[in-house]
């Protein structure tokens, strides 16, 4: 069974859609509801009937994160709350590698993967053979992988670490020398907050390298009180042109706390959207980079994923083992 065919959008439809429109209307123009509702509907009364829930990343477009998602967040949250949730189901609306971490984490629960085809140019970036030849490199040198890789990478790893944890996990192994990888600019910045030598893969997130440090300064010789919020997966001279560095969540906090009366979030343009709903009184310039993988799921994909309980997320046994030790350490540190 599909649903990929339109739904049709009904007055009972709109009605009970209607709360969720109040919420969006800042950022959904009002022509363009009638093709989300009938989604969002059918996607909320399904999920029900399934006992399934979405976890929804930041990046996600604001009718899916702000209508139908029941958890949000950054790549940490995710991993998380994955493990915590008694729902039979979970439908990853995110990118492979964040299903294949609450597949490890919840392997008795179905994880839904809206679009397979959902990668990432970092978790493509390196392969476990690559980890193999690094620990030949450098032997002794732990390797702690951030969550954007695939399942196997995670394997080959000691620890595990998102943005939002990766400086506290690099101190908390007691050694002068780590591996970090993939993305350098990370692995760069987390270099330059700590006395730890840190050696890095030479991988890139398509969408936070595309940000210049040029650009940065043009928007602050436009908008003086400008405050920049930028993502530790930028290049390095953007970097040093922010205000607040930090992983999606604590972007948000920063911005929910610090309430500047014009922010520009240096990262995927969606979580503009979905924040500033939030904080009516906060001008967010927003330049759109966006992440293409992020960008493939849709509420129609959605929809036909908790319809046809598919595509499901597997993880062949003798990797998950290994893959979860890693991502387990980092959560309990965390
Ligand atoms: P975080 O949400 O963990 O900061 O990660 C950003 C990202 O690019 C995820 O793909
Ligand atoms: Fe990967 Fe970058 Fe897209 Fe995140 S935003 S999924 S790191 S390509």
């Amino acid at each position: 069974m599909s649903s990929t065919a339109e739904l049709e959008h009904t007055p009972e439809i709109a009605l009970a859609t209607k709360p969720v429109y109040e919420l969006l209307k800042s950022v959904i123009p009002e022509f363009e509801w009638p093709i989300h509702a009938p989604y969002v509907e059918a996607i909320n009364r399904l999920k029900a009937e399934r006992n399934a829930v979405i976890l929804a990343h930041n990046y996600m477009t604001p009718e899916i994160f702000h209508g139908v998602a029941d958890i949000v967040g950054d790549s940490l949250a995710l991993a998380r709350k994955a493990s915590e949730t008694d729902a039979d189901v979970i439908v990853l609306a995110g990118v492979h590698f964040m299903a294949e971490t609450a597949k490890l984490l919840s392997p008795e629960k179905t994880v839904l993967m809206p679009d397979m085809k959902a990668g990432c140019s970092l978790a493509s970036s390196i392969t476990a053979k690559d980890i193999q030849l690094l620990r030949e490199k450098y032997p002794g040198v732990p390797v702690v992988t951030y969550v954007n890789t695939s399942a196997e990478v995670k394997a080959e790893s000691d620890i595990c670490c998102t943005s939002g944890n990766a400086v506290k996990i690099v101190e908390s192994l007691g050694v002068d020398r780590v591996i970090c990888l993939p993305d350098q600019y990370l692995a760069r910045y987390i270099g330059s907050q700590t006395d730890v030598e840190v050696i890095y893969w030479e991988g890139s997130c398509e969408v936070h390298e595309r940000f210049t440090g040029k650009e940065l300064r043009d928007y602050r010789t436009q908008f003086k009180d400008i405050v920049i919020v930028a993502h530790p997966e930028c290049p390095e001279d953007v970097l040093n042109e922010a205000d607040f560095v930090g992983s999606t969540a604590h972007m948000i906090n920063y911005v929910g706390d610090a309430q500047p009366g014009r922010v520009l979030l240096v990262t995927e343009c969606s979580m503009s959207d979905n924040v500033a709903i939030e904080h009516p009184n906060v001008e967010f310039i927003r330049p759109c980079n966006l992440c293409p993988h992020m960008k493939l799921i849709t509420l129609p994909k959605i929809l036909d994923s908790l319809t046809n309980m598919s595509p499901k997320i597997e993880v062949d046994s003798s990797v998950a083992e290994r893959a979860r030790v890693a991502v387990e350490r980092m959560l309990a540190f965390s």
